[in-house]
């Protein structure tokens, strides 16, 4: 897919040319550092099986990296993260105001990537995707540090903040690639179940990994508060009361947990075998992601597909 993936990346540069001079500079260094782009990688394979035409899904393939970008300029801000991609976040360098709005510019740039698709469906997709995007956040916001959540409001978060966007790039790959109904359909759901599994893996990775391994910042989803799948997984196969499931209340709970509680909060979980549990649960997901690939003719788009399933799982950043 490299030389698609080129063209996609040269509209993607082309669009944030801004000429802010500092802010500019520092958004061409976030795009410059890396990121795995697999929104777009998505929303092309997703086409390929059927009628593809790269020129037809360029636009729409630089709109959802875009999209995803802004989101995370934004939450980093909510966050306070100070490392993205290995580089300072812009939040860590220019004032929230800034931020905030800067993220919404690259938020309606954008939205103009996916007007340019000239397809009134892929609209619809974008601006419903960007909804379901900021209704994981605020979620988020509003259930951090409540430990009495079901894994049905952990799921519900993490298919807003980031499933809804692979579930969209996958939809609109096949839409652009004039699949049937059920296609798309199946499309979506592929592209959901990858993406739910990719933030179990994340939220994996933020209590297994090193931030110079991640390129962001390790053990934050404990510090902020955030109820992530395994520390749930923690307290259902440890119980509440003793010594451990204490230190991971405090860690969650946040009033005055010091650095060695975060530690020990981190062993604790790590030793429970949770992390281990919860890559299970995101092995499902995959299964089910596959599981929709059945209905595509064999050959090598489906065989992609199904790599980037699997490797959303194996991932180690
Ligand atoms: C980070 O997404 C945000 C999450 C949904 C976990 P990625 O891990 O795809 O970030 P980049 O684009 O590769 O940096
Ligand atoms: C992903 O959640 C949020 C969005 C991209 C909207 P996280 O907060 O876990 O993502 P990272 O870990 O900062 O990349
Ligand atoms: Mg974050
Ligand atoms: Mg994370």
């Amino acid at each position: 897919m490299r030389a698609d993936l080129i063209e996609v990346e040269q509209r993607l540069r082309r669009e944030v040319e801004v000429d802010y001079p500092f802010v500019g500079e520092i958004l061409d260094g976030l795009l410059a550092a890396g990121g795995k782009r697999l929104r777009p990688l998505i929303l092309l394979l997703a086409s390929r099986p059927f009628d593809y035409a790269i020129e037809r899904l360029v636009p729409a393939a630089a709109g959802v990296e875009l999209l995803h970008t802004a989101s995370l300029i934004h939450d980093d801000m909510v966050d306070h993260a100070e490392v993205r991609r290995g580089h300072p976040t812009l939040n860590s360098l220019i004032s929230t105001e800034t931020v905030i709005l800067f993220g919404d510019y690259i938020f309606a740039r954008a939205a103009m990537l996916a007007a340019a698709t000239m397809n009134p469906r892929v609209v619809g997709v974008f601006a419903s995707t960007l909804g379901d995007i900021c209704d994981g956040e605020l979620r988020e916001i509003f259930t951090a540090r409540e430990l009495k959540q079901s894994l049905e409001d952990y799921k519900r978060r993490i298919y807003g903040k980031t499933a809804a966007l692979f579930a969209g790039s996958a939809e609109m790959g096949a839409i652009l690639g004039n699949a049937n109904e059920d296609e798309i359909a199946s499309m979506r759901r592929y592209g959901k179940n990858v993406g739910m599994a990719f933030q179990i893996v994340d939220d994996v990775l933020d209590l297994r990994e090193t931030t110079s391994q991640i390129g962001k910042p390790a053990g934050l989803d404990l510090r902020q508060g955030t109820v992530t799948l395994p520390t749930m997984l923690f307290f259902e196969h440890n119980g509440h009361d003793d010594a451990k499931s204490d230190v991971v209340r405090r860690a969650v709970g946040g009033n005055g947990a010091t650095d060695d509680d975060y530690a020990m909060a981190t062993t604790v979980i790590r030793e429970s075998g949770a992390l281990e549990r919860s890559l299970s649960v995101a092995a499902r997901y995959v299964e089910d992601a596959r599981n929709e690939l059945c209905g595509l003719p064999s050959g090598e788009s489906r065989d992609m597909m199904e790599a980037l399933a699997l490797e959303s799982l194996s991932r180690t950043r």
